[in-house]
């Protein structure tokens, strides 16, 4: 089988490496990788950006693709599912329609809503109604957030009445584009999060190994939001019995809702989730893809051959089939460009690559390209180095060896990746 990986960051490396070990795959396309997918054996990449649908379809059906795999929201939202589909091409991921539970804040709110879904209290404006009188009977901290998709920096958290109208009204006259034309104005959620993504074919569910990322830049969940600074599989925090409640309280009425709809969903659903401290759990986001770094870290852990997962979604059998995983935590570091997430710099040579493919653990490139022998800087998240070892606390250990041998000029990375599971793991060895 052929198969294109439709992105370039290290999720889309990781799904390419993934891929790649399948008994059913021939060759793996990744339009448009990165310096690492270029390595991988068997494993080319195509220069067509992720969200240049018209190219994308065309080289699937002249290389006669079987299947394609689409790592960002981009094309999701835009609807390349539809149009593969129209051409008789098999896609993974959800319609157009299905990925609006992303691509929309507004929508998902008034969709968790009517479905009796838990989540943070909201108000939705537009500039033709907004009311700087409900920001100010609002409790602070307040959350106020761009609609569309922005690439992770539409959530503004506010301390203050008049930082909140200030970014309301900055959104509402275009500070984000199309993206804010539409805010969501919503109440600040205490708590830990929990990343949980599941396959879903329809009402066909697949729950893959849970994960925590790291928003924040900086140490101590300090600085700047960014897509993820790490991440890491297991999360201790998603005992059995919460794992259960996710799936019945969000997973399953999210999908059965989708269908009431009319918009059956398929592919990776993420539910970004907040756990507060008396177990109260609630809705903070849904993605209509895998998280980057969870793929990752939850990746390494996959023993199954992830291409037959996504064959059985396609094919109404996911209910026959059950994952098996790596009984072995893992656990990613994301080394990211001096600057990120706001400018950054780019061209920077890289050292230290080949150091570290002689150490355990894997390195997958994010935002890398190649010149000639080298390898550079291209991107905001540049690599995730991800160890693996018998507790998170071990993996973390991998990890940073990994880290410790790659640099380059002002690259910055979190040094406490992993600090709360590790903290769960000594206190329950007392
Ligand atoms: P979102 O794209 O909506 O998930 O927001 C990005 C990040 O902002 C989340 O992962 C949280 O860290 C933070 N965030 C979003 N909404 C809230 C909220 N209501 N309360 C606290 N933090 C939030
Ligand atoms: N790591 C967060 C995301 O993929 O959205």
């Amino acid at each position: 089988m052929k198969v294109l990986i439709v992105g370039g960051g290290g999720r889309e490396h990781a799904l390419a490496w993934k891929c790649a070990h399948s008994s059913l795959v021939r060759h793996v396309y990744v339009a448009p990788g990165n310096a690492g997918t270029a390595l991988e054996p068997a494993v080319s990449n195509v220069d067509i950006a992720a969200d240049d649908i018209d190219a994308l379809l065309r080289f699937a059906q002249r290389e006669c693709i079987d299947l394609t795999i689409v790592g960002p929201e981009g094309p999701l939202v835009a609807g390349i599912v539809d149009r593969f589909a129209a051409a008789q091409l098999r896609c993974f991921g959800p319609t157009r329609a299905a990925a609006r539970l992303e691509g929309s804040k507004a929508f998902t709110k008034d969709f968790l809503r009517r479905y009796h879904i838990p989540t943070a209290s909201y108000a939705t404006f537009t500039g033709a109604d907004f009311d700087p009188d409900y920001i100010r009977a609002q409790r602070l901290p307040l959350v106020v957030k761009a609609d569309g998709l922005a690439a992770g920096k539409g959530v503004v958290i506010c301390d203050t009445h008049q930082f909140a109208i200030d970014t309301a009204t900055g959104m509402l006259a275009g500070s984000f584009g199309a993206a804010g034309k539409t805010i969501v104005i919503e109440e600040f959620l205490r708590g830990e999060e929990l990343s949980f993504i599941v396959i879903a074919a329809d009402q066909q569910v697949l729950p893959l190994a849970t994960s925590q990322d790291h928003k924040r830049r900086d140490d101590g969940d300090q600085g700047p939001n960014t897509g993820g600074m790490g991440a890491y599989s297991p999360a201790p925090l998603a005992a059995p019995a919460l794992r259960e409640r996710i799936m019945r309280e969000v997973i399953e009425p999210t999908l059965r809702g989708l269908r009431q709809d009319g918009n059956p969903y398929l592919g990776f659903l993420y539910a970004g989730l907040m756990i507060a401290d008396d177990g109260t759990l609630n809705v903070l986001e849904f993605n209509c893809r895998f998280g980057d770094p969870e793929a990752q870290a939850i990746l390494m852990r996959l023993q199954s051959d992830l291409i037959a997962l996504c064959d059985a979604a396609l094919k109404g059998t996911l209910d026959e089939i059950h994952a098996r995983w790596d009984p072995r935590a893992a656990l990613g570091v994301v080394m990211a460009a001096g600057g990120y997430p706001e400018n950054y710099r780019k061209g920077d040579p890289i050292s230290g690559l080949d150091a570290a493919a002689l150490l355990p653990g894997k390195v997958f490139h994010a935002g890398t390209q190649s010149q000639g022998s080298q390898v550079l800087t291209a991107g905001g998240r540049v690599l995730c180095t991800v160890g693996l070892g018998a507790t998170v606390g071990a993996a973390q250990t991998q990890a940073y060896a990994l880290v410790h041998a790659i640099h380059w000029s002002l690259v910055q990375y979190r040094r406490d990746i992993g600090c709360r599971a590790i903290a769960r793991e000594r206190s329950a060895q007392g």
